[in-house]
This record gives structure tokens, C-alpha cells and sequence, in this order.
């Protein structure tokens, strides 16, 4: 594998290699299975598998977050290597944002709702990295997960808005054996807690199987959900919200099909999860 920090450098060898269908996972490490699906289905699909690993400032509006958000570049690199990850990039921040950076990407309609509700200004973060190692790395497709589902929307559609010429990939949830999404973030939570969080992903499967019984009504599946995940007193919910799954706007009676997205606060870790449902 070959690992690269400086951006000129990155792009000398995409011009070497200009023949080469390149995918494109971004990510910023901690690395667990979830990310590892991603990386397996671009090395099946792409001539070189690019990864980056940048911890990116910009997404986070909570400084006390970034500052622990994990970092396991060692174990990380290890992990990349025996997947047989071809090339690692992993700038360095005033690489990215150089003290005179002053553009902002951002996606107008899909920003501030869910989790833009409560973390302002992480899309445009978000969007701005991107753009950065797209227009750096010309990658031919990227992998998004759908675990963080308005990511990969947004992304869509910063790809089209913008007329890359990229496929995005959506790659689906991997959950431990629990039901848990895998999440950087869970390495925050001790075992017990851990356990206790498979409520919410029992929660979406309730919401799932309520609807398939024939609930319509948004407000009586969340109620149920809330009531379930209330059973674990140190859970605290930030939203529990069922949406269109283009525009994200809430839908109050299920006719077609609906994303259903949750965030809570496990202490003062952040967990969020989804599901899609077609009634
Ligand atoms: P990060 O949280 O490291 O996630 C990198 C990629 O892994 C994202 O596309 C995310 O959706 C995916 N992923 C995380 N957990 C997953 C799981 N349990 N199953 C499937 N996929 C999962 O998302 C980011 O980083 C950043 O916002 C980034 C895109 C790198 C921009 O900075």
C-alpha cells in the first residue's frame, strides 16, 4: 500500500495512473467492519482502491467532540494493508485548509434537517471536503454507507449539482450481531452499553413491523418507538423523524415509501440509525 499525505503527490500518481478506474472510499478512521465492507466492495470493483483517512475539522460544529473523536492511525493502517487497500491518503489539515481558505460547499435544501438540525454547518463541512478530494483524486466511483443516509443523499446530489463525472455508491448497514450499526463512535461505550443500545435497532424493526400491520400515521410509530427506547433511562433521544426518502421532509401518512431516522444521546456519545420502509 502506499500511503500519501501531501496532495501534489496524490495527484502526480492519478496522472500516472490516468488509465486506471480508481474507487474511492473516504472515511476518517478509527476503522471498523463497517467501513472494511466498503473498502472490500472498491477493491472488488475497481482497478485501484484509494481510502483516505482524515479526521475532517470542518464537519464538526462541537469542538469537544473533535477533539475526542478516535484515532488509531497505526492499527488502522494495518487493517488497510491486509485488505489490500492499494493506496492511503491521509492529509494533514492546513493541507486541506490552508489559513487563507475561504470557499464553502453547500448542499441549499438538504442541510438543515435531521441531523443539520442539531449539528449546524457539519453538511457544508462535509461537502467541502469532498469536493476537495474529488476534484483531487478524479475518482470514477465512491462508497458512501447508507448508515449515515443524509451523507450519501447529500452526496448525490453535490455530485450531480456540480456534473462530476462519478458514480455513488450506497452500501448497506453493517450491524453487530445486536443490531447495532458499527460506529467509530460505539468504541465510546462501555459493553453494557453496548448491549443496551440494540434498542435501536429494535426500535426500527418495531416501526417496520407496526407498518406492515397497516399503521399509517407517523406520530403513532413514533410514540411507540420513543416508548420502547425510553426503557433504557440513560438513552436520550434527539429525533426520531419518518421522511421522504429524497427530500427528507416529514411525511405524516405513510403512502409510499419512508425513511425513518433516529438520533439519541447514549451519555455523550451520539449514535444515529436508520431504516427505509416500503409499506
Ligand atoms: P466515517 O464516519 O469514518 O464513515 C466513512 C464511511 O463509512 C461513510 O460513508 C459511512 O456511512 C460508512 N459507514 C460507517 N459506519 C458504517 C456501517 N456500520 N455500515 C456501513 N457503512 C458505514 O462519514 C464520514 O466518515 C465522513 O463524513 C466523510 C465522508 C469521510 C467526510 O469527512
Amino acid at each position: 500500500m502506499i500511503i500519501i499525505k501531501d496532495i501534489p503527490k496524490i495527484q502526480e500518481l492519478r496522472k500516472l495512473q490516468s488509465k486506471q478506474i480508481w474507487g474511492f472510499v473516504p472515511t476518517m478512521g478509527a476503522l471498523h467492519q463497517g467501513h472494511i465492507s466498503l473498502i472490500k466492495q472498491a477493491i472488488k470493483e475497481n482497478d485501484v482502491c484509494i481510502v483516505s483517512i482524515f479526521v475532517n475539522p470542518a464537519q464538526f460544529n462541537d469542538l469537544s467532540d473533535l477533539a475526542k473523536y478516535p484515532r488509531k492511525t497505526e492499527q488502522d493502517i494495518g487493517i488497510l494493508e491486509k485488505e489490500g487497500v492499494d493506496v492511503l491518503f491521509m492529509p494533514e489539515a492546513e493541507d486541506i485548509y490552508p489559513r487563507d481558505f475561504n470557499t464553502i460547499v453547500k448542499n441549499l435544501n438538504l442541510s438543515d434537517q435531521l441531523e443539520g438540525m442539531t449539528r449546524k454547518g457539519h453538511f457544508d463541512g462535509v461537502c467541502t471536503v469532498l469536493t476537495k478530494f474529488f476534484n483531487i483524486i478524479y475518482p470514477q466511483t465512491v462508497y458512501f454507507g447508507q448508515k449515515d443516509v443524509q451523507q450519501l443523499l447529500v452526496v448525490k446530489k453535490l455530485v450531480y449539482d456540480l456534473n462530476y463525472n462519478i458514480t455513488v455508491k450506497g452500501c448497506p448497514i453493517f450491524r453487530d450481531s445486536n443490531g447495532l450499526a458499527l460506529s467509530s463512535r460505539n468504541e465510546g461505550l462501555t459493553l453494557a452499553q453496548i448491549r443496551s443500545a440494540a434498542v435501536l435497532f429494535q426500535s426500527l424493526l418495531l416501526a417496520k413491523k407496526i407498518v406492515s400491520k397497516g399503521e399509517k400515521k407517523s406520530a403513532i410509530i413514533i410514540a411507540k418507538m420513543e416508548q420502547l427506547i425510553n426503557q433504557v433511562p440513560s438513552i436520550k433521544i434527539d429525533y426520531i423523524a419518518i421522511t421522504d426518502v429524497v427530500k427528507l421532509e416529514p411525511v405524516q401518512d405513510i403512502a409510499g415509501g419512508v425513511l425513518i431516522s433516529l438520533a439519541v444521546y447514549f451519555g455523550s456519545i451520539r449514535l444515529i440509525d436508520n431504516i427505509e420502509i416500503i409499506p
